[in-house]
């Protein structure tokens, strides 16, 4: 599904808005905080590049980004600089380590703590310039479900649902689930569970979470939800090691047990 229709406004009020054709938008998403969104935001783009996409990563997390640090770059100019008219998009989009292009995100901005129209309008706008020039748009989004999160989701033809085994993190993405299911247009719901801690945990999970979403999501919503499980990825000591170095895990760390999951879950993308 392409022609992604777009809430003007998250929540009760929705009117569609076309977006031209061109990339893949993916939103990823968790509902609970620090699970590696952003650390697979950057390592799944690497693998996508890889596989010979052209990928852009969309530092989503508008006042608290961070995408920056985990790639190492120290761009000053950021979507707030496109916004404010600052910048051309063109200057702000800039090549990454992995072989893709990011846009990055400012971070201390309390102005983008809520979803305005100008924002709305802005961040619609970019997206609508970009996608018809990658293969994919990777939107490395906050937690949670604020109106920024909220919209920025509305925006992917497809979610990618993040969460550890945690029994809070599964909580919280059944959470963002049910929100998501019941605001917004039904679009294909993927789910990658990270650091895992054993073998076939993914698998576990997903059946777990789906059973609670059979149960309590989709005999209220129109298009039931079917969980995609993309794949797992396991704790492992290499993801902190080649966050703390601030380089991509699957540059540094290719053979781990963490980097092949990646790379899996990009293939299964
Ligand atoms: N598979 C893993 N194994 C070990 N550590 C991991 C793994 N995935 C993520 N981490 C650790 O979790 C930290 C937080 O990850 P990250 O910043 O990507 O989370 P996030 O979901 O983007 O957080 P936020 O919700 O704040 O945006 C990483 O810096 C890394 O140290
Ligand atoms: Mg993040």
């Amino acid at each position: 599904m392409s022609d992604a229709t777009i809430p003007s406004s998250v929540g009760s009020a929705v009117a569609p808005a076309p977006v031209p054709r061109g990339a893949r938008i993916t939103a990823i998403t968790s509902g609970k905080g620090g699970v590696g969104k952003t650390f697979l935001a950057a390592n799944l783009a690497a693998a996508l590049a890889r596989r010979g996409e052209r990928v852009l990563v969309l530092d989503a997390d508008l006042g608290l980004a961070n995408l920056d640090v985990v790639l190492n770059l120290y761009s000053r100019l950021t979507l707030h600089d496109v916004f404010t008219g600052r910048t051309p998009l063109e200057d702000a989009i800039l090549p990454a380590p992995g072989g893709f292009s990011v846009l990055l995100a400012g971070s201390g901005l309390i102005e983008y703590s809520r979803m305005t129209p100008e924002v709305r309008d802005k961040l619609l706008d970019v997206v609508a310039r970009v996608r018809p020039r990658f293969d994919r748009v990777l939107l490395d989004t906050g937690a949670g479900i604020s109106d920024v999160v909220l919209f920025t989701v509305s925006l992917a033809d497809e979610v990618l649902v993040v969460a550890t085994p945690e029994p809070t993190s599964l909580a919280d993405a059944y959470a963002t689930v049910k929100v998501l299911a019941s605001t917004q247009a039904a679009r294909p719901m993927k789910l990658l569970v990270n650091q895992t801690q054993r073998s076939g945990e993914g698998r576990a999970v997903r059946a777990q979470l789906q059973q609670v979403v059979d149960r309590f999501v989709n005999v209220t919503v129109a298009a039931p939800v079917k969980l995609d499980l993309v794949g797992e990825v396991p704790q492992d000591a290499a993801v902190r090691e080649a966050v703390q170095r601030r380089q991509l895990l699957l540059e540094t760390i290719p053979g781990c047990a963490a980097a092949l999951g990646v790379s899996a879950a990009a293939g299964k993308l």
